[in-house]
């Protein structure tokens, strides 16, 4: 089976760690590089995070291109308040050797789709999709060109950033709104889904004793994540968001979808940044658009520890 090829655009982040590392160790995935968005923390802080866990995994030769820092019409409001002062809690990283890639990560995503064959490139979106909308604008025929898109962001029944919207759809409404859409295929991975992929002691003690340095450096991201969910967000484990993304891309039984039709609210006022999926049925085989209601947990767990064992083989 050929690998599917990918490119993360993410803001990491403690769970976008993990989904590199995900990204990083599984054999059906070749992660072509990862563009950068300030989110969770500011454009400097996430990129070089997004270069220190490529470190920390012996893939300093995937590339990492630095993208917008700050919403299209919004100030950023980043998520310091869950990833803290370094966007990963505090947990130590080692230091990046490899400089920043040498051009603006909207460029390289837009030339790197155009200069691929059509339908062989997925797009992995795990912050707020400033990037994402910025190439559809300076290129509209990636929307046809990109094999699909499979995002982290907003929620059919949940919301964490306000009562109606998930952090990555609230920090960037109009981006959202221009990526939902554009005419190609969007998976919304959800806070439906991502709330139940839950970091609960037991696996992380697995992955902690069977996964080696990579298990180690997994297991302390989780200590700062859970850390910061318990003081703010009233959960008892962390909810591992962005890893779920790419476990779908893996193995698509690990999540259950429906196609419907997803808007997304640019009004200003309590609904802002909400995804409102039109539930009612029947399913519409023709959306464009399609929501993951559904995680199968213990298939995640086991694509996650998977990838985190492989990671592991290889820097030995
Ligand atoms: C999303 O927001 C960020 O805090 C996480 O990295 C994830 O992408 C969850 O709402
Ligand atoms: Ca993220």
């Amino acid at each position: 089976m050929d690998k599917e090829k990918i490119i993360l655009d993410s803001d990491p982040g403690e769970d976008d760690a993990v989904a590199i590392l995900l990204a990083v160790g599984s054999p059906n995935i070749d992660l072509l590089g990862i563009s950068t968005v300030g989110g969770n923390q500011s454009i400097d802080k996430v990129t070089y995070n997004a270069r220190a866990v490529l470190k920390q995994a012996g893939r300093e030769d995937i590339p990492v291109y630095q993208g917008a820092d700050r919403p299209i019409l919004r100030p950023l409001q980043s998520g310091a308040y869950v990833h803290g002062e370094t966007g990963l809690n505090g947990t130590v990283v080692p230091e990046p050797t490899v400089p920043i890639g040498d051009k603006h990560g909207v460029n390289w995503i837009v030339e790197t789709i155009m200069s691929h064959e059509p339908k062989t490139i997925t797009l992995v979106p795990t912050g707020p999709l400033t990037n994402i909308a910025l190439a559809l604008r300076m290129e509209p025929a990636i929307a046809e060109r990109v094999k699909r898109v499979v995002l982290m962001g907003g929620g059919v029944f949940e919301a964490n950033k306000t009562a109606a919207a998930e952090f990555n759809i609230a920090t960037d409404p109009e981006a959202a709104r221009i990526v939902f859409e554009a005419p190609w295929d969007v998976t919304m991975v959800g806070l439906d889904v991502t709330h139940k992929a839950l970091c609960k002691p037991d696996i992380q003690k697995e992955i902690e004793e069977t996964c080696g340095k990579t298990g180690a450096f997994m297991s302390g991201l989780m200590d700062g994540f859970r850390a910061a969910y318990q003081a703010n967000q009233d959960f008892v484990d962390p909810p591992v968001h962005d890893p779920c993304t790419v476990a779908y891309i893996i193995d698509e039984s690990v999540l259950t979808t429906r196609r419907c039709n997803v808007e997304v609210v640019t009004q200003d006022g309590p609904a802002l940044g909400e995804t409102v999926a039109d539930m009612r049925g029947p399913e519409n085989p023709d959306s464009h658009t399609q929501v993951a209601l559904k995680l199968d947990y213990d298939k995640f767990w086991a694509i996650v520890k998977d990838a985190l064992l492989n990671v592991e083989k290889a820097l030995a």
